[in-house]
């Protein structure tokens, strides 16, 4: 017993020589923080108590978001905010630079023209696209047939790429591929198998699947990343008004993972969010629907799905920073998202 105590201490010492450094306040993530102007010990613990490590974390945090999780003053988070900014040096490009890395993007079709000319040629590498809109609206068409689709070679609209699949919902279904893979003329076992499906169980998990993707990214020639729906388990873990904040923060950062995922390796993200609609959703901003403004303003392109008659369905692309707002119709038909046919 003696000797088991002893040796317990002894490793507790040993532990606390290792971790001597936080014991006397030198903790290197603390210290970085403090570096930022404005932040001095008791803040820079608190932003990492509440799970702020990193200037990336607090670079996509907003300034409310950040005052309601820490209890910092809003102003205060705000000037944190902006020299966590400044200090990722990386956001400044030149001109030329940006335009080289434009000219880098490629477009995924989805099936429909009208619906490729609403997201300026098809969804783009380098950015991540999110679809919204309530159940049955077409997300997960959508996302199958992208999948499919990146697959057919270039001058057919596709990447000749695989898809990661990212399932939170369970409802990935692979007779559908099989069919969507079909009437384009393409071998569906190759389609399938091109294909590379995981469960998220919960929002941790979702998380750790991206953050370790890189690799199997680069083997597997992964053009498309989905992410389907990227906010159901956020949710249902965090619910409620109380959790708003770190449900946001947690999904700022998720989302900010797959976007640097979109730029380093060229390909697409796509997420799904589910929205419930309101009555008055149509003469206001869609993008304020009950829980749908819960990703914020990290995805580049966001388009809002709803459903009209029978297989018809009306995409409105919202928030775009550099494309023209504007609706269209698609179908989704049994070969899969099609452009109308009357
Ligand atoms: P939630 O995940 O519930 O939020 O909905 P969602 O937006 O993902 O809906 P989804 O993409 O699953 O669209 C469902 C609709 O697509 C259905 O209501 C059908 O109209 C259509 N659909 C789904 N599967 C098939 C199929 O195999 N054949 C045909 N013709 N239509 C299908
Ligand atoms: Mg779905």
């Amino acid at each position: 017993m003696v000797v088991t105590k002893k040796k317990e201490r002894d490793e507790e010492i040993e532990n606390l020589e290792e971790n001597e450094s936080a014991v006397v306040g030198e903790d290197p993530v603390i210290s970085k923080l403090m570096e930022l102007p404005g932040v001095g010990e008791a803040t820079a613990s608190k932003l990492v108590e509440h799970g702020y490590r990193t200037y990336e974390s607090l670079a996509v945090a907003n300034p409310n978001e950040l005052a309601t999780i820490t209890g910092l003053p809003v102003t205060l988070s705000q000037k944190i905010i902006s020299a966590a900014r400044a200090q990722l040096k990386f956001t400044i490009k030149t001109a030329y630079e940006l335009e080289q890395e434009m000219k880098e993007i490629k477009r995924i079709t989805t099936g429909s023209k009208s619906l490729d000319k609403l997201l300026g040629g098809g969804v783009e590498t380098r950015s991540a696209t999110e679809f919204f809109g309530e159940f049955g609206a077409g997300k997960t068409q959508i996302a199958f047939q992208l999948s499919v689709n990146v697959q057919l070679p270039q001058e057919k609209g596709g990447l000749e790429g695989s898809t990661l699949f990212i399932d939170t919902e369970g409802t990935f279904v692979p007779a559908r591929i099989r069919s969507m893979a079909e009437a384009l003329g393409l071998n569906p076992e190759k389609t399938l198998q091109n294909i590379f499906w995981i469960r998220a169980l919960n929002s941790d998990h979702q998380i750790a699947i991206v953050e370790g993707a890189k690799d199997f990214i680069q083997s597997h020639n992964v053009k498309l990343i989905v992410v389907d729906s990227v906010t159901s388990l956020f949710r249902s873990e965090y619910p409620g008004r109380e959790n708003l904040a770190v449900r946001q923060q947690k999904l700022n950062m998720h989302l900010h993972s797959l976007l640097r995922l979109a730029e380093v390796y060229n390909l697409a993200v796509v997420v799904t969010n589910q929205v419930m609609a309101t009555p008055d959703m149509f003469y206001g901003d869609p993008t304020r629907a009950v829980g749908g403004n819960i990703i914020g303003h990290a995805p580049n392109n966001r388009v809002y799905l709803r459903k009209s008659k029978g297989q018809k369905r009306i995409a409105r692309l919202v928030d775009s920073s550099y494309l023209e707002p504007g609706e269209v119709v698609f179908e989704i038909t049994p070969e899969g998202v099609r452009d109308p046919q009357d």
